[in-house]
């Protein structure tokens, strides 16, 4: 099968800086593939997964979004650290948000929320406002609502950062179920290496200025996997050496 999204020499640079942010990223995401993406704070990973995503064109290089979608699915769909949920919107109209620029009947709308809100474990919180849920149960929703676009490719930029420990590990393994389940292919950036060998098939170290990919690995650790296991404790050492 051909990849989902694959970079070619890509560059960006701000408007006005002397310097790209980074530059000569060659990537190929396969269908279902789980990565992550880490790096120093600053060096560049919410840019790349934006240029990524579409929504900040390239300086250099190509991005293609080769997912095909079928009608009424995109290719992609981005969750943001901070959630970004509408304030003004309950959070069955915050789920159903991204949806409403297809083509599609209501009862297919109403059906296609449920079925996000399900799998992201928010099915009893339609009817809240945004500021009654709890810092977890807001990303649960922002993975609802990306979800809902039946996405080949899931973004997620930091999104358990500002949760507890507890919730986080919550988190992170009803992201897996999700995963499992829906099959999105995912580009997970965190700053957390324990979290990247946990959660991923491939991590990506992002260096140096411009940044460019240091490391590439292979986290060929069988599923499920145990936190505390001497494999995923050694893959996060020889990532921690390249960072
Ligand atoms: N709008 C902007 N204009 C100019 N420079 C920017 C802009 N946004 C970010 N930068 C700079 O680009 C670089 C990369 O920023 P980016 O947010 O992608 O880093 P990051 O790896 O996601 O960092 P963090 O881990 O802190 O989220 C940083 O040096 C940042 O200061
Ligand atoms: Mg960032």
């Amino acid at each position: 099968m051909a990849p989902v999204l694959t970079t070619h020499g890509l560059a960006y640079a701000y408007p006005g800086s002397e310097r790209a942010t980074f530059e000569g990223i060659h990537l190929s995401v396969e269908p279902g593939e789980f990565i992550a993406i880490v790096g120093r704070s600053g060096v560049g990973k919410s840019t790349l997964l934006r240029c990524c995503a579409g929504l900040t064109g390239a300086s250099a290089g190509s991005v293609q979004l080769q997912a095909r979608p079928t009608e009424n699915e995109r290719p992609s769909a981005f969750v943001f650290q901070d959630t970004r949920l509408l304030p003004w919107r309950r959070v069955r109209a915050n789920v159903a948000y991204g949806l409403q620029g297809l083509d599609m009947e209501r009862k297919a709308i109403e059906d296609r929320v449920d079925e996000a809100m399900a799998l992201a474990l928010v099915a009893e919180l339609g009817e809240r406002w945004p500021f009654q849920l709890s810092g977890g149960q807001a990303q649960r929703v922002g993975i609802a609502r990306a979800l809902a676009l039946h996405p080949q490719l899931l973004l997620m930029d930091e999104p358990f950062s500002a949760v507890d420990a507890l919730t986080r590990q919550k988190l992170q393994d009803e992201l897996l179920g999700i995963w499992r389940r829906a099959g999105p292919a995912v580009l997970f950036v965190t700053h957390d290496i324990e979290e990247a060998v946990y959660l991923a098939d491939r991590v990506i170290v992002m260096g140096g200025a411009p940044a460019r990919i240091v490391l590439d690995r292979r986290i060929a650790q069988p599923r499920p996997r145990e936190r505390e296991s001497t494999g995923l404790q050694q893959e996060a050492r020889a990532l921690e050496g390249a960072l």
